[in-house]
């Protein structure tokens, strides 16, 4: 075949004028894709940076409530807290995780008492309140799963009690989906959603996290006999499966970038909602490369956005929000 004096296709045709690169865009990062995780911590007028993630914040409750007004206001659907618990409250079984004062649950009240619009997404774990840093309740070296159920179903009621629009279990024990589903049903909170931390992976990104919310010094020993193995992909599917058919609204795959292609299964498999969250290993990442000026922050940002939704997010918890939120709304 002799070849012909032109190339056969010219990819490059349509992506010659910005006009033509709108045209033919098949994914879209909007300001409704986003969730914003912000670390709630105890005290009035306090803003206290993240060392181990620059840009980041512990915020009192007043403060926080300041924060979701700007998130409603950059038009961001969603904040997601995390409670920086006084090593005081923490304790064995964990009993200040469903205390309907504690930190996390006034955070909601303020919130929804100041009448902002926002959904509030919660988690679902014990390791805030845990004086073993485990997401579970720990007897004898061991994580005991059913009892640690059972203290989640708690937890999850205060949070529902408090406001929550969003449960996030995030502790992988088996069995929780049905347990707070069940409870949040004849609790009379029929309408609250669960976003479940499906496949969850045992990653050594949420490192700075743990700083964030002052587990990382009580943390013994690591999470790899709840969180899933990195190396397994069916065994996170069938957890995804199970979280579904026990009664999650939503789905999320963490860490983000690194799974990219559990995302893309996930939604292809079960076409659920779906969500993914860059975590905290993730964002100091990219910062500590843009600080050096290694790499283009915030492009690299935009472009690592763009990248869970082409690889089929409904949306992506993300610690930029605000920053993304800021540049979108132009
Ligand atoms: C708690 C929880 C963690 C994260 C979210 N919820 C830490 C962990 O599982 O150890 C990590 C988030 C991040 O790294 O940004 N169970």
């Amino acid at each position: 075949m002799p070849q012909a004096p032109f190339p056969m296709t010219r990819h490059r045709r349509v992506r010659a004028t910005p006009a033509l690169r709108n045209l033919v865009r098949e994914s879209e990062l909007s300001v409704n894709d986003l969730i914003w995780p912000i670390f709630v911590r105890d005290g009035v007028g306090i803003e206290e940076p993240v060392a181990s993630m620059p840009g980041v914040l512990r915020r009192s409750v007043d403060k926080i409530v300041e924060a979701a007004r700007e998130a409603a206001s950059l038009g961001i659907p969603a904040i997601c807290l995390f409670p920086y618990t006084d090593a005081r409250l923490k304790t064995q079984l964990c009993e200040e995780a469903w205390n309907p004062d504690n930190l996390s649950n006034r955070a909601i009240k303020a919130i929804r008492d100041a009448g902002i619009q926002i959904a509030i997404m919660t988690d679902i774990a014990l390791d805030p309140y845990n004086i073993n840093g485990h997401d579970g309740i720990v007897r004898d070296g061991v994580i005991v799963n059913d009892e640690t159920v059972d203290a989640l179903v708690k937890m999850a009621l205060a949070q529902a009690e408090a406001g929550a629009d969003i449960l996030g279990p995030s502790d992988m024990m088996d069995g929780r989906i049905g347990a707070i589903r069940a409870a949040l049903e004849t609790g009379g909170h029929q309408g609250v959603t669960i976003m479940s931390y499906a496949a969850k992976f045992a990653s050594a990104f949420y490192g700075p996290f743990r700083d964030a919310v002052g587990a990382s010094g009580a943390l013994k020993g690591d999470k790899f006999t709840y969180q899933i193995d990195p190396a397994n992909r069916l065994a996170a599917l069938r957890c995804v499966e199970r979280d579904l058919m026990e009664g999650a609204d939503m789905v999320m795959v963490k860490p983000g970038l690194p799974y990219l292609d559990m995302v893309r299964e996930v939604k292809d498999r079960f076409g659920a909602p779906t969500y993914a969250y860059q975590v905290s290993g993730e964002y100091a990442m990219i910062e500590a490369a843009a600080a050096n000026g290694w790499i283009a922050g915030d492009k690299v940002m935009l472009e690592s956005l763009m990248s869970f939704r082409r690889a089929g997010c409904d949306g992506v918890l993300t610690y930029f929000a605000p920053r993304v939120a800021r540049i979108l709304n132009g």
